[in-house]
C-alpha cells in the first residue's frame, strides 16, 4: 500500500472528436494517498481524461498503466471490476429500476443461484452500502425514481464505493450536493486517501478543489499545463494559468480613440431568454467595440444569438435604434443592417461545398441588383474579387469551394461576407478561434476599420488578451449576468477582470 507509489499513469494520451482535439499529449502520474485536483476552464478536458481513465470511452493515441501494468478498460465495468470508479458528471442512475440494481448494476451476478438472482441478498448488500458512506434516508429496495437529485448522487457514490475501488474520479459532483452531502463525500475521499488508495477531483470551484486536493493539475485546451504541490497553492497564479492566454505580439490597437457615447445604436432591454439570460440589459454606442468576456459557459455566447435574433427572447426586447426595429428573427437582424460571426464557423457561418465567392456574395446581393430582381453577374464577380484581394484570402480563384480553405482563411471569408454586406453593428462570437496570429492580426485590422468607420461591434471572446487589446468597453459576465464594467480610457487590469469571472 506504499503511498507515493505511482498508481495509475497516462503517457501521452491523445483524444480527438472530428476535429476538435480534446487532449493534446496529456501525461499524469496519479499516485497512492493523494487527492489529486484537476482543474481547468469548461471544455478543457477534465471529463475526456478521467473517463478514458475509468473504461467509458477510449483515447485516440497514448498508453495507460496501473499497478504498473499497461491499462487498457475497454468499459466502465471492467474498470469499476479492476479498482477504479468514476462518479460522472451527468446523471449516472437509472430512474425506472431500484435503488439496489443501480447500485450493482452490470454485477449481478455475484448474487446468482443458478439461474436465480438472489434479490433479498442484493438487497441487503445495497443498504449495507448506502449506511457504509453514512446514508440513511434511502431504501435499497424503492425505484430509483422516487428520490431527488442530490440522493441519485449519493446512491452513485454508494455504487462506486461499494466496489472498493483503489482509485475513484468524482467528476464536479459536488455541484448536485448540499452541505450534509459534500460533508460525506470529502469524508470518503480522505479517507481513502489516508488508507493508502488515490482520488482525482474535478471541479472548477478553485476554492474547494484548494482545500481538498494535495496536488493540483491544471488543464488547458487539452494541455497540461501545470502540476502544483498544495503548499505552492495561490489562487490568482492557478486562475491565471486556468485563463490566460499567451499575448503574442503586439497586433491590438493602440489608440485611446473614443466613440459616441451618446447615440445608441442597438438597444436590449431587460432580455430573458430560455438558456442563461434573465432580464440582460446592454446599449451599444455607434462606433464602439463593446467587449463581451468570461468563461466559456456564462452566457455569452447565447448574448450573441439573442442579439442578432436566433435565440427567442422570451421576455423584454432588442432593438435597433436607427428605425426603430425591434430584433425577432435573424432574417429582421440581417434586413435592418445587422450582422454575426458565429462561433462554429463551419456549420453556421459558411455553406461549406458552395463556393469562395458564392459565400461571400450571400449577403451582397441587394448591392449587386443590375436592373430589376436581376442580379449582375459582371458587378458580383469583380465585387467578390475585391472581398478576396483585400482580405489576402490565399485561394486559387473564388470558384474554389470554402470547404477546401484553412480555418484561417474560412474566417477571412466569413468576415468579407458581412464586410460585404456593409453591415452597421456586427456581432462577432470569437470570431479569431482557431485561425493563426497573422489572420489575427487582420482581422484585428479589419474589426479596428469597421469601427473607424462608424460601425458597432459587439466582440465575444474567451481570450481576455484580444478583448483588452481592442475594447472600448468590456462587460464581463458570469452566470448569465453582467458581474463588471470596464472602460479602455481607464485601462483594463487584468486581475480585475479574472476577479468577476470566477
Ligand atoms: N462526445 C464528444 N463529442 C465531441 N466533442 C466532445 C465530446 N466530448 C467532449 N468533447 C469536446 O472535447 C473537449 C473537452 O471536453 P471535456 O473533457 O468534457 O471538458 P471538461 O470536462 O474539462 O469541461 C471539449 O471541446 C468538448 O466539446
Ligand atoms: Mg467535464
Amino acid at each position: 500500500m506504499g503511498k507515493g507509489e505511482v498508481l495509475v499513469e497516462v503517457r501521452d494520451l491523445c483524444k480527438n472528436f472530428g476535429v476538435t482535439v480534446a487532449l493534446d499529449h496529456v501525461n499524469m502520474q496519479i499516485k497512492r494517498g493523494e487527492v489529486r485536483g484537476l482543474i481547468g476552464e469548461n471544455g478543457s478536458g477534465k471529463s475526456t481524461v478521467t473517463t478514458i481513465i475509468a473504461g467509458i470511452q477510449q483515447a485516440t493515441s497514448g498508453e495507460m498503466f496501473y499497478k504498473g501494468k499497461p491499462w487498457k478498460p475497454q468499459t466502465s465495468l471492467e474498470a469499476v471490476k479492476a479498482g477504479i470508479g468514476i462518479i460522472v458528471q451527468e446523471m449516472g442512475t437509472i430512474p425506472t429500476i431500484s435503488v439496489a440494481e443501480n447500485i450493482f448494476l452490470g454485477d449481478y451476478d455475484k448474487f446468482r443461484t443458478g439461474i436465480i438472482i438472489n434479490r433479498h441478498k442484493m438487497v441487503a448488500a445495497a443498504q449495507k452500502a448506502l449506511d457504509d458512506i453514512g446514508v440513511t434516508d434511502i431504501k435499497a429496495g424503492d425505484i430509483t425514481a422516487k428520490y431527488n437529485m442530490e440522493q441519485r448522487k449519493l446512491i452513485e457514490i454508494a455504487k462506486v464505493m461499494a466496489h472498493e475501488p483503489e482509485m475513484f474520479v468524482v467528476d464536479e459532483t459536488t455541484t448536485a450536493l448540499s452541505e450534509s452531502g459534500r460533508t460525506i463525500l470529502y469524508n470518503l475521499m480522505h479517507k481513502a486517501a489516508a488508507e493508502g488508495k488515490a482520488v482525482v477531483m474535478i471541479s472548477h470551484d478553485l476554492d474547494e478543489i484548494m482545500e481538498h486536493s494535495d496536488t493540483l493539475t491544471v488543464l488547458r485546451d487539452g494541455v497540461i499545463i501545470d502540476n502544483i504541490e498544495k503548499k505552492d497553492f495561490e489562487a490568482n497564479d492557478i486562475k491565471q494559468k486556468m485563463i490566460g492566454r499567451e499575448v503574442g505580439g503586439n497586433y491590438y490597437r493602440v489608440d485611446m480613440d473614443g466613440y459616441e457615447e451618446d447615440k445608441v445604436v442597438l438597444k436590449a432591454d431587460c432580455i430573458t431568454t430560455m438558456n442563461n439570460l434573465l432580464c440582460f440589459d446592454l446599449e451599444l454606442h455607434k462606433g464602439e467595440i463593446l467587449g463581451i468576456g468570461g468563461l466559456s459557459e456564462c452566457g455569452m455566447h447565447d448574448l450573441g444569438r439573442a442579439l442578432y435574433g436566433l435565440d427567442e427572447v422570451i421576455d423584454g426586447e432588442v432593438r435597433l435604434t436607427k428605425n426603430n426595429i425591434k430584433i425577432t428573427s435573424s432574417e429582421i437582424a440581417f434586413a435592418h443592417g445587422m450582422g454575426y460571426v458565429s462561433k462554429n464557423r463551419d456549420t453556421e457561418s459558411l455553406v461549406m461545398n458552395a463556393s469562395i465567392g458564392d459565400n461571400i456574395a450571400s449577403t451582397g446581393y441587394k448591392e449587386n441588383r443590375g436592373f430589376g430582381p436581376f442580379i449582375s453577374n459582371k458587378k458580383e464577380r469583380q465585387y467578390q474579387q475585391l472581398q478576396v484581394d483585400s482580405l489576402a484570402i490565399k485561394c486559387v480563384n473564388v470558384f474554389q469551394p470554402v470547404s477546401a480553405l484553412s480555418g484561417g482563411n474560412k474566417q477571412k471569408v466569413v468576415f468579407g461576407k458581412w464586410l460585404a454586406a456593409d453591415s452597421d453593428v456586427l456581432i462577432l462570437d470569437c470570431p479569431t478561434r482557431g485561425v493563426d496570429i497573422g489572420v489575427k492580426a487582420a482581422m484585428y485590422q479589419l474589426i479596428y476599420d469597421m469601427k473607424k468607420a462608424g460601425k458597432s461591434i459587439v466582440l465575444i471572446s474567451e481570450e481576455l488578451p484580444e478583448l483588452c487589446g481592442m475594447s472600448d468597453r468590456l462587460l464581463i459576465m458570469k452566470e448569465g449576468a453582467v458581474t463588471g464594467e470596464f472602460f479602455r480610457k481607464e485601462g483594463f487590469d487584468n486581475n480585475a477582470l479574472i476577479d468577476c469571472m470566477i
